[in-house]
């Protein structure tokens, strides 16, 4: 069970870790400009490896507009631009199921800042495409593996549906998402709390078969890193919507988390790994469920549920904050946060930085230092 942090000790340890961070990104922009890493390898951002899927170019400018906000520094806000504009194109991506990811830390940020409704169109245009992946028969998005599957991943990503349709009045574009969430609710979300990744339809009937897993250890096990996902997603469109099924899906998920994970707030990459495994960490599932606990707290029914959200999101980035999860006592490491996992059966980013788990640290940690206002 999660320690509820009830002190003040987290402010100091927060503003060291944005401080680092920002001189690690300082440091990745200036010695290697125009490289959107995704995962280090021993520490190094740059290494030969595989991507896997091609879905986290935002998140290094996303960091850039975090620290633009928090600092209001020209660097940031000149640094954060030139990573974003490359990304516009891919308002049309269909490859992936990651365009909220893409286009919520960049144009979406960039137009909170600036109010530029031409930014604003860019991020409505990602939301219609993605609704695109849209499977009529199953009530799903479908997740970039093929039309049958549906990930937890994608309740991170739905919200710029949500967006689009508000923005546009699109009420048809707004039952896509509404459907997509209450089949994940469904059919990923267990009783318990506890996320499936990953859930295989038959597609001439729109029955649902199995859950599965791509990243977790097995079909019937909660991965953590879908669990801060669906954290994250039901929380972004509870607030969107103020549809209490969202709520009740965002708080059932989240007392799973606190109930089942270390106290320091740091989960192992998956709640049901077999005793003889190598109990490994996922700090970026830490850093996700932080930052959406964060959210979470601010619009809850229940000042107390408001503040043990709070306090274990503080908890959680004191734990990050510090080292062994903190890599600023590890001479050469490059990126900010140690002990993420990207994919542990392929040998990929395990024990390593990795971007999605930097850029929701920062979100976490520019929640937790700016006043509510
Ligand atoms: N595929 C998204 C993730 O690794 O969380």
């Amino acid at each position: 069970m999660v320690e509820i942090c009830t002190s003040d000790e987290w402010r100091p340890a927060a503003e060291h870790a944005l401080e680092f961070a920002q001189g690690q990104v300082r440091n990745l922009i200036e010695h290697d400009p125009g490289f959107y890493p995704m995962y280090s390898e021993g520490g190094r951002w740059r290494h030969g490896k595989e991507a896997w899927t091609h879905w986290c170019d935002g998140f290094l400018p996303g960091m850039m507009w975090i620290f633009a906000k928090h600092t209001k520094d020209p660097y940031w806000f000149a640094a954060a631009e030139r990573y974003s504009r490359p990304l516009e194109e891919r308002k049309f991506d269909r490859d992936v199921h990651d365009l909220g990811f893409i286009f919520f830390s960049t144009y979406h940020r960039w137009h909170e800042l600036s109010g530029d409704a031409e930014l604003d169109a860019v991020v409505i245009q990602a939301g219609q495409t993605l609704a695109k992946r849209f499977q009529q028969k199953g009530e799903y998005l479908s997740s970039f593996m093929g039309p049958e599957s549906v990930f937890i991943d994608i309740m991170a990503n739905v919200g710029i549906i949500v967006y689009a349709a508000q923005k546009t009045g699109d009420e048809a574009l707004l039952d896509v998402a509404f459907k997509h969430c209450l089949t994940s609710q469904k059919r990923l979300v267990r009783g318990d709390g506890s996320t499936a990744h990953e859930g295989i339809f038959d597609l001439e009937t729109g029955e649902f078969l199995r859950q599965t897993t791509q990243q977790g250890c097995r079909g019937d096990s909660c991965w953590s890193r879908g669990l801060a996902w669906a954290i994250y997603g039901f929380t972004s469109v509870y607030e969107a919507t103020k549809d209490p099924r969202f709520f009740e899906a965002a708080r059932a998920c989240a007392n799973y988390y606190i109930v089942n994970t270390p106290a320091d707030g740091v989960p192992l990459m998956d709640y049901d790994f077999p005793p003889d495994v190598e109990q490994r960490r996922e700090s970026s599932a830490a850093a996700i469920t932080a930052a959406a606990l964060f959210r979470l707290a601010r619009v809850v029914p229940h000042p107390a549920q408001g503040a043990l959200y709070d306090g274990v999101a503080r908890r959680i980035i004191t734990t990050l904050a510090t080292p062994p999860y903190l890599a600023s006592e590890t001479p050469g490491w490059e990126g900010i946060l140690k002990e993420g996992i990207y994919h542990l059966d392929k040998g990929l980013g395990v024990g390593e930085s990795v971007m999605w788990g930097e850029y929701f640290f920062c979100e976490a940690l520019d929640r937790a230092l700016t006043p509510i206002a």
